[in-house]
């Protein structure tokens, strides 16, 4: 019996990818999870480094798992993802409670690297008393130091890496099944379409931890999206780094094992015009969306992020303008409104140029009189190192001139491994980088607001996720009012006339709730396309009436 299994993702969409591979392979192998870590005899935690807080949730988790050893000597712990390649085996030296160390580049591998943790904990557990004795640390202070890392060779540099590249295995292996663990019909799903990144922004950790930018070959992406189709999704989101510096160059392809490998990045030479290799032997980014738009038509909502401000060819908007089933919603992080901070992240564009890629994209696609919007949302970070309030000031007015519908925003957290931990000192005070994320997040909020506002009286196409978070503690706190100590509360029973409350989106990531139709269940709604009148909005919520 190969144990029960509990797998914790921290961090990005990718990552939540990542841990969906993962477990299918692993149930593939006989595996079962499980969602309380006390049952699982192997821990697993998908890690992020991109900021600092993520990270220490993890080394807190390890902390406690070393408690949980002692009792459990045979249990297997493992840190797959950005911390795990990033560290190395300096986190096994600091922390021997973990057995693997999985990189990101090598998930592919984890299964074997499992295995072998298994058999080695179990023969440590049942070692004998003299054995003990003859070791000097206790059992569960031994790690089993099962270890895959890209290491030295994250960049996957030489012309064959591609050809080397197995972990295309690990997407192709997806185990696609209509049913989720829980039981409802899976509706919404990632596709990855690149690996890695080659931007190099100073701050930021994932071109050492993810490796070279490759991207998927295009027929492996539609195939993976006509199989989840087949299986009842509905919601298709593309990842990259960079999602629309996807471009695939079918002769340079190399197959191995006959499977078509994927390549490496090569600089997107697109612009804002057309690009002139774009054809049969090149798959862009517009064509790709226009493929998968064209060729699975079962799927109602295709998205993708993250966009890199620089370089979106106008054929990318054409394709999103005159395909109805792309969502007109953007997420492109603009990070600062400084150019002398822009130049020292190493984002290789101005403030004017990101305005000017914002308002072309409005010009094709914001089309609010036919019930088309477009929504846009981005990242900041705040307190990069020499930011001066004028600066600061400057990512408020870009924050403002903007408009997004929301924003992702962050204190600068220097990382190991980054190129701005070496070349700045982290010289903005922490209650200074407080200030200017509350003061940024209050103008975000206002924004956020209004744009609700001006969403009163349309009416939308929602795709409806399930009950909303308030709805599900509303029910939770009725089932415990009714079984205090596990007896049935006393006193009379009140009949609950309340709709239960239902959470959806627009194809614009706007966020919906709506009373459930007396007519329908919560559970026969869940993953439909409906219409909706907006009745009312705060900052973070429309609020309406399905017209069913
Ligand atoms: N400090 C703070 N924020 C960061 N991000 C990436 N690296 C850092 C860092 N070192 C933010 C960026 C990026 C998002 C995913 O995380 O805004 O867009
Ligand atoms: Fe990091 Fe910049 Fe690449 Fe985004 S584009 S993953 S911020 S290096």
């Amino acid at each position: 019996m190969p144990g029960a299994v509990y797998l914790e993702t921290f961090g990005c969409q990718m990552n939540e990818l990542d841990s969906e591979l993962v477990s299918g392979q692993l149930r593939a192998l006989g595996y079962q999870f499980t969602p309380d870590p006390e049952a699982a005899d192997i821990v697993l935690y998908n890690t992020c480094s991109v900021r600092e807080h993520a990270e220490q949730k993890v080394w807190s988790r390890l902390g406690e798992l070393a408690e949980a050893k002692r009792e459990k000597p045979a249990m297997v712990v493992g840190v797959l993802g950005c911390m795990a390649e990033r560290d190395g085996v300096a986190l096994i030296n600091r922390m021997p409670v973990v057995d693997i160390l999985c990189g990101p580049g090598e998930l592919d591998r984890l299964p074997a690297l499992l295995d072998n943790a298994v058999r080695t904990r179990r023969s440590l557990a049942s070692e004998s008393p003299e054995v003990m004795r003859a070791h000097r640390r206790p059992v569960e202070e031994r790690s089993a130091r099962e270890v895959a890392l890209q290491g030295g060779a994250s960049r996957r540099s030489s012309t064959l890496a591609a050809a080397g590249d197995t972990l295309e295995l690990l997407d192709l292996s997806r185990s696609i099944s209509p049913l989720d663990d829980d039981g409802p019909v899976k509706r919404s799903a990632y596709v990855r379409i690149t690996r890695g990144c080659n931007k190099f922004c100073t701050y930021c950790v994932v071109p050492f931890t993810r490796g070279a930018e490759i991207h998927r070959p295009p027929e492996h992406i539609i195939d993976e999206c006509k199989r989840l189709a087949d299986a009842g999704v509905v919601e298709i989101t593309l990842l990259g780094q960079t999602v629309n510096h996807y471009r695939f160059e079918h002769a340079s392809a190399v197959t191995v094992g006959g499977v078509v490998q994927p390549q490496k990045g090569r600089a997107f030479t697109g612009g804002h015009r057309r690009d002139p290799l774009a054809g049969s032997q090149v798959t862009t980014f517009a064509d790709l969306l226009r493929r998968i738009h064209d060729e699975v038509p079962s799927i109602a909502r295709l998205r993708f992020v993250t966009s890199y401000p620089r370089d979106f060819g106008d054929d990318v908007l054409e394709v999103i303008r005159d395909h109805p089933r792309i969502c007109r919603y953007l997420h492109v992080p603009a990070q600062t409104g400084s150019d002398r901070l822009l130049k020292l992240m190493n984002r290789g564009y101005e403030v004017a140029e990101y305005i000017e890629f914002l308002d072309r994209a409005r010009a094709f696609l914001h089309q609010p009189q036919i019930g088309r919007p477009l929504m846009v949302s981005g990242d900041f970070i705040v307190g990069f190192p020499t930011e001066t309030q004028e600066d600061f000031e400057a990512s408020v007015r870009l924050l403002e001139r903007a408009r997004y519908k929301n924003s992702f925003i962050f204190k600068y957290s220097p990382r190991p491994g980054t190129i701005a931990i070496d070349k700045f000192e982290d010289d903005v005070p922490e209650a200074i980088k407080r200030e200017r994320n509350n003061t940024l997040l209050g103008v975000q909020t206002r924004l956020s607001h209004e744009i609700s506002l001006e969403q009163i009286g349309l009416t939308f196409d929602v795709m409806v996720e399930g009950l909303s978070v308030k709805e599900r503690k509303r029910q939770a706190r009725g089932q415990i009012a009714l079984t205090v100590h596990g007896k049935a509360a006393p006193g009379p029973l009140v009949l609950d006339t309340t709709s239960p409350e239902m959470v959806a989106r627009t194809d614009t990531d706007l966020i919906v709730t709506f009373p459930c139709p007396a007519a329908h269940t919560p559970e026969a709604l869940a993953g439909r396309i409906l219409r909706v009148a907006i009745t009312d909005a705060n900052a973070l919520t429309l609020k309406g009436q399905a017209l069913i």
